[in-house]
């Protein structure tokens, strides 16, 4: 079949690898008919090289339909149409049954001390082929697997696999309070979903701030008040203005490690380019090198007693943070990989009829799964008014 693969550095290719086959009764094969292009992605092919290895299989954002059940398999069949969670989870152990699936037991990486396993991610989280490819095998075929009704587009559906429950996680952990302020740093796909969770569940007085024009049209357009800005001064000040000098009472970081405006750090990330990866690996398991200029705005931004969400992924080991501050503050902070199947029965019924969250027009771009290295380099780059692109094998 045909994949996207991991090459190196800003280096994805399409490549003919083995198809997929059923390694356990309860595994499932689909044939991918969508597959998202991620943020986390993103960190893949630049700061955390380290951790992938030549030949990897990308994606976590996968629909499709079954075409193959192992043999304990009863709850989809050939011919169903699914959504592929972007956690591994089984569905059953204890972490599964309190809704934090991120966390499953049955797949954590123990050795790696890391948690559940994820579709197309580095090695601390199992180096699990992905899902931009033409089939994937899936897993808990009984648990895993998301059955949506037949007709409308994939685009309805897709993005339950990570951007919708990424979001809805994101703003529910950021628990703003009626009446009250939220501030979403960043307006890449999570961070314009969580603006339109944020109106769609009544919060009053929603704030986005970034550079990217297009973005932020898209944001305003849906009656998000933009900052046009990513500078920390300009952010913290048009927040206090609008708060009577107060701050947001939450916050959610939906930029996470590559933030704009983090120097020192960003020399750090160059440094994974030229150090070799087994001595890269070692330094980012004790050292930070996170960019934490998104984060250092939140916990500005955020009033006294206030809420940080984090749906941003960091990935330094010891980043120095303003602990002082922040405790000072009585900041609280919520943050993770998102619980898919958690959120699932709130989302699926606004996918159903109407269309509230604008799930139909939300993807920018939709190409062939051959034309995926221009689309990564395109989504990287910010180019083409590239802000969400479905791969279609
Ligand atoms: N927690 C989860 O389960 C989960 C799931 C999906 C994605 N993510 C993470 O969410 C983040 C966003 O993903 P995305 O797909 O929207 O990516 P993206 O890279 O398209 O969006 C990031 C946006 O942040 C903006 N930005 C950069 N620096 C900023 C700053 N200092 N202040 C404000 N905005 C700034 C960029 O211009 C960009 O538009 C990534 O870190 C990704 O890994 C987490
Ligand atoms: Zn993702
Ligand atoms: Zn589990």
């Amino acid at each position: 079949m045909r994949a996207v693969t991991w090459h190196g550095r800003a280096d994805v290719q399409v490549d003919t690898v083995p198809d997929p086959t059923l390694q356990e009764d309860t595994d499932v094969i689909v044939e991918i008919t969508s597959s998202g292009i991620c943020g986390s992605d993103l960190h893949l092919i630049e700061v955390m090289a380290p951790f992938m290895t030549k030949g990897d299989v990308m994606g976590h954002e996968p629909m499709g339909v079954v075409r193959e059940v192992g043999s304990a398999v009863t709850a989809v069949k050939p011919g169903d149409r699914v959504v592929v969670p972007f956690n591994i989870s089984c569905g059953t152990c204890w972490m599964c049954s309190q809704g934090l699936q991120s966390q499953c037991e049955t797949t954590q990486n123990r050795e790696q001390g890391f948690g559940a396993s994820l579709f197309g991610y580095t090695k601390l989280y199992g180096q699990v082929p992905g899902g931009q490819a033409e089939y994937l095998r899936v897993p808990f075929g009984n648990t895993l697997p998301i059955k949506v009704p037949e007709g409308a587009p994939d685009d309805r559906f897709v993005y339950l696999s990570d951007v919708l429950p990424t979001s809805w996680q994101a703003v529910q952990y950021a628990a703003t309070p009626p009446g009250g302020t939220l501030l979403v740093l960043g307006l890449g796909p999570i961070g314009d979903m969580c603006t339109r969770i944020a109106h769609h569940l009544g919060i009053e007085h929603v704030y986005a701030a970034d550079v990217v024009p297009e973005r932020l049209a898209r944001a305003s357009a849906r009656g998000t008040n933009v900052i046009r800005s990513t500078k920390k001064d300009d952010v913290v000040q048009a927040i206090q203005d609008a708060t009577a000098g107060r701050g947001a009472d939450a916050v959610i970081d939906a930029v996470g490690m590559e933030a704009h405006g983090s120097p020192l750090a960003q020399i750090a990330q160059k440094a994974t380019a030229v150090v070799p990866d087994a001595v890269m690996e070692k330094v980012m398991q004790v050292a930070g090198i996170d960019r934490l200029a998104a984060l250092n705005t939140a916990i500005d931004a955020v009033r006294r007693g206030g809420t940080i969400s984090l749906s941003g992924v960091y990935g330094g080991a010891t980043d120095p943070l303003p602990l002082m501050r922040m405790f000072d503050k009585q900041v609280q902070l919520r943050m993770g990989q998102a619980n898919v199947w958690r959120w699932v029965p709130d989302i699926l019924p606004l996918l159903v009829d109407d269309d509230p969250l604008g799930v139909d027009d939300f993807a920018t771009h939709r190409v062939p799964l051959e034309q995926a290295p221009q689309a990564y380099a395109n989504f990287r780059e910010k180019k083409d008014g590239a802000v969400k692109v479905l791969l279609q094998p």
